[in-house]
């Protein structure tokens, strides 16, 4: 579909093989970019490698036949023009095609992704403090219990905690059970049933396992097919109507018989919803008969999921990220201890101390520790966009309906922004330089950029941090033999890192 331009001819270029035409006319102005054919085990096991020369050697802008799809890769000078220019690169029609979701552009009426980003800012960021109070907690508990659980492990000699990453995942489904149903809904059926739906749902994107299964390597429609319908037409359905789906159905179902009462708390401005699903009732309300209709219900219940499904699994992966790369850099332990006993509230009535949104900002260096780690944690094809016609792109022209990606380790790690150490890990290096965690720009976009970046990186960043500092004032963590393992070079953006994370207690 994509390559418009008569005869193709294959030469054999230092290992890669480089398509161009027959003619043998050079690459002009008014050309798609050249397809460069890597090797499949090299862009799965060396992805950063392979697709760095590649760029290297032909070229700002290569194709590249991944997964049965071509894609347009860019260096990183063009990294900002493809994120920003929406006219041109359609960020709404690539990652629905990315994860396998076309349907959801094509319900009239209705805008998916538009509709979560304002969801996301009116109900989440502009509650923000409140929210953080109420998901403290869960913070507190869950690491008291992972700390006690690798104390009474089994295994003495590493005495390795239980999987750290699921264990942070089931912490993150609570915490967003909790911010979108509220606190009585956070049953342990109804955490499970999230973490169930968010493992289906990367592997129904296609992303995580597909790049570590040589089966999808190989055969990769065949394999996004089976994956569809085996998620979709089994476990999506069984998951779903086992506690969530049934949920979100009878909240709505009882906020339509109640005849609106939060839409007329609204106008009182003190009264906040108490849940983000209140408050898309409240939003989806027909005004004059204070009613939801089952079109607008069945919205919320697509509405919820993508809520859930965008934010537990991405904000887990980076925060197991974030605390193995702390126990590999134990030098940063004691001074972001130092800074915890800086920030922490002492509430005198109770005699607890505790967190919040206002204590959180003012934890600096783990603000720049966490944005160290989200740049060099080796993000290579994360951020995509469409061209919605055929678009210039520095000398080429994308032909319409390609998929065009950044290369973001480049963009991570370039040495004309970073300088000369681009690549050496600098945790604190965030404080002066003034650039918090969730501060998208050119050279940083872990959170995307421009219109699209992640709406609900302001809660994900405060996450990690009460992870983090809850971790830290109890337990030191180490890592099995000093180190972790990316488990799959070309995805850490889902994909957790392998490691055996310890947890020793303080002694307090
Ligand atoms: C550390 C954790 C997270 C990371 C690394 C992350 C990263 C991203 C990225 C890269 C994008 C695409 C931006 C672009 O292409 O320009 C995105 C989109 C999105 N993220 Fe996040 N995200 C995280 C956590 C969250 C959380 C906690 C939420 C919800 C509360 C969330 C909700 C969304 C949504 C709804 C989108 C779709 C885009 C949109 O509608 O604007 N994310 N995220």
């Amino acid at each position: 579909m994509c390559i418009n331009n008569g005869t193709l001819l294959c030469l054999l270029v230092g290992g890669f093989t480089v398509i161009q035409l027959m003619d043998g006319s050079k690459h002009n102005r008014r050309d798609a970019p050249p397809i460069v054919d890597l090797t499949v085990e090299g862009m799965f096991s060396r992805t950063r490698e392979v697709y760095q020369n590649a760029l290297k050697r032909f070229g700002p802008i290569i194709g590249v036949w991944r997964k049965g799809r071509l894609e347009y890769i860019t260096n990183e000078i063009y990294a900002k023009q493809v994120l920003t220019t929406n006219d041109l690169f359609s960020f709404e029609k690539a990652n629905a095609q990315i994860l396998n979701l076309n349907v959801v552009l094509y319900i009239p009426g209705r805008s998916f992704f538009k509709d979560l980003v304002k969801l996301i800012s009116e109900s989440i960021d502009h509650n923000l403090d409140r929210i953080i109070k109420s998901v403290y907690p869960i913070f507190e508990r869950r690491s008291r219990e992972l700390c006690l659980a690798t104390t009474r492990s089994s295994d003495a000699h590493t005495r390795c905690s239980p999987d750290f990453f699921v264990e942070t995942q089931f912490t993150m489904a609570e915490v967003m059970v909790t911010v979108i149903f509220g606190k009585d809904h956070a049953t342990s059926a109804n955490i499970q049933s999230v973490v169930a739906l968010t493992a289906v749902f990367a592997t129904l994107t296609g992303m995580q396992y597909q790049n570590t299964s040589r089966f999808g390597r190989t055969f990769p429609r065949l394999y996004r097919m089976i994956t569809w319908i085996r998620v979709m037409a089994v476990t999506v359905p069984f998951e779903l109507c086992r506690s969530i789906g049934p949920l979100i159905w009878r909240i709505t179902g009882e906020y339509a018989r109640k005849s609106g009462p939060r839409a007329t708390s609204m106008a009182t401005p003190n009264e906040e919803p108490s849940s983000v699903l209140i408050y898309a009732c409240d939003k989806y309300v027909n005004p004059s008969t204070m009613r939801l209709n089952r079109k607008d219900r069945l919205w919320i219940v697509v509405l919820m999921l993508g809520l859930l499904l965008a934010s537990v699994h991405t904000t887990s992966v980076v925060a197991t990220f974030v605390i193995y790369e702390l126990a590999r850099r134990p030098e940063y332990l004691q001074p972001l201890r130092e800074e915890l006993k800086t920030i922490v509230e002492h509430d005198s009535a109770s005699g607890r101390t505790g967190l919040t949104l206002q204590s959180l900002s003012l934890a600096t260096k783990a603000d720049s520790f966490i944005r160290e780690v989200m740049r060099l944690k080796g993000d290579t094809l994360a951020q995509v966009r469409m061209s919605t016609c055929d678009a210039p792109l520095g000398p080429y022209i994308i032909p319409k309906g390609c998929l065009v990606i950044p290369f973001s380790t480049l963009v991570h790690e370039d040495p004309t922004v970073f300088g000369a150490d681009a690549s050496t890990f600098n945790g604190f290096q965030w404080v002066e330089k003034s650039k918090p965690a969730v501060m998208a720009g050119a050279s940083h976009i872990v959170f995307g950029l421009g219109r699209w970046a992640c709406p609900g990186r302001n809660l994900a960043v405060n996450e990690i941090k009460l992870l983090l500092f809850n971790l830290i004032q109890i337990a030191t963590p180490s890592l099995h033999e000093g180190t972790f393992e990316i488990t799959d070079a070309m995805n850490t953006v889902t994909v957790p890192p392998r490691a055996a994370l310890s947890l020793k207690a303080l002694d307090v």
